[in-house]
């Protein structure tokens, strides 16, 4: 099959950064499904995983987390699905990555694609909506049927591919959405997602809120840069208000500020239902099938901003450049096969 992979952690100018290669068809066992994939996203976890390291690999290492396709084989275990289905998913950091023709995922972390999407479309999503299912309505206990309506969310980077999805998921629970996005195009973007009002962070956060009638919120989404915004994020947040973030920090917290309002953080990682195989792994199953659900029923829409064709080497090699600008608005994705 053909794949993109790495060899050696170079940086993207390189030609060798990521190298078209051919690779042996991979076989499905147990709850695994073999997938032909047709299309696929790029997220900073895949420029994390390839930033440059004195490492070499001895065989070709694939990456990519977000894909969408059609079943082309089942393990003997599968009960979710069967060949000629259309699917889409995440998949798991610890495994191979999809940026391949055909692709191996457990079943209890991949959803039916939203029919009414096309390949690209879908693709765009499962990743940044696992991620802000989980962080909003796990993490932060918000009530996607609607008790906590009315209550306020802060997306700190409202307009990255985490931050598209979560601002339209916040909506469908009927919270009052402020996301923070620093340019024109970034900013409209987040009105398009459905933000109520979008302020900048390249200026004062409190006063801006202060500005909207907005002292203290009761959620606060961190999608950008956990210790940078500490500061403004204990400011800002109600007594027994809820902070998640799922970007990681070398950098000491000062959890402690968080007492005198009785303030809940939450770390949130998408991959550690899939890391750790835990005991309601499936749930991301269950996800992604709702968010499809939604999709189709036009109570979500797609995040796809930008397409490139085929799926080579090269275009990845531009989608991350783009990534690693940290300008990406929405999603983009790779499709079809060079
Ligand atoms: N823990 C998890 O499970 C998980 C899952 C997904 C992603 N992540 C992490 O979450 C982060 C965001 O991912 P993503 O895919 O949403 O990102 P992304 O699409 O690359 O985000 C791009 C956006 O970042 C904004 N930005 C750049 N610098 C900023 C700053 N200093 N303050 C606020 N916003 C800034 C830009 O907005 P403006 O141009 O308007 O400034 C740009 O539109 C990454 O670190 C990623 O690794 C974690």
């Amino acid at each position: 099959m053909k794949a993109v992979a790495l060899k050696r952690y170079l940086p993207i100018s390189e030609p060798e950064s990521l190298l078209d290669v051919e690779l042996p068809d991979p076989k499905p066992e147990g709850r695994e499904l073999l997938v032909r994939v047709q299309a696929v996203s790029v997220n900073p976890v895949d420029t994390k995983v390839r930033s440059p390291k004195d490492k070499v690999e001895a065989s070709p290492r694939v990456l990519g987390w977000d894909a969408a396709g059609v079943v082309e084989g089942v393990g003997p275990g599968v009960t979710h699905f069967k060949v000629g289905d259309a699917v889409f998913y995440a998949g798991s950091l610890t495994r191979p990555g999809c940026d391949s023709e055909l692709h191996l995922v457990d079943e209890r972390i991949v959803g039916r694609k939203p029919g009414s999407l096309d390949f690209a479309q879908a693709a765009a999503l499962p990743l940044t909506a696992i991620t802000a299912h989980e962080a909003l309505f796990d993490r932060c206990a918000i009530d996607v049927g609607g008790r906590h309506a009315g209550r306020t969310l802060l997306i700190i980077n409202g307009a990255g591919g985490v931050g598209s999805i979560a601002i339209q998921l916040a909506k469908l629970a009927g919270l009052r959405v402020i996301a923070t996005s620093s340019r024109p195009e970034s900013q409209q973007w987040c009105r398009d997602m459905g933000a109520d009002h979008v302020i900048n962070h390249r200026e004062e956060i409190p006063r801006q809120l202060k500005e909207l009638g907005i002292a203290e919120v009761d959620y606060l989404f961190n999608t950008v840069n956990t210790a940078a915004y500490w500061d403004v994020m204990v400011e800002v947040i109600k007594p027994f208000g809820r902070i998640v973030s799922i970007v990681e920090t070398e950098e000491p917290l000062k959890l402690g500020a968080l007492m005198r309002k009785s303030v809940s953080f939450s770390w949130e990682l998408m991959f550690t239902r899939p890391m750790f195989q835990t005991a309601d792994m499936e749930e991301q199953h269950r996800i992604l099938t709702q968010v499809a659900e939604w999709l189709d029923a036009g109570r979500l829409k797609s995040t796809l901003r930008e397409r490139l064709s085929p799926i080579s080497a090269a275009n990845l090699r531009a989608a991350h450049a783009k990534l690693e600008s940290g300008k990406m608005v929405g999603k983009l994705v790779l499709e079809g096969w060079r």
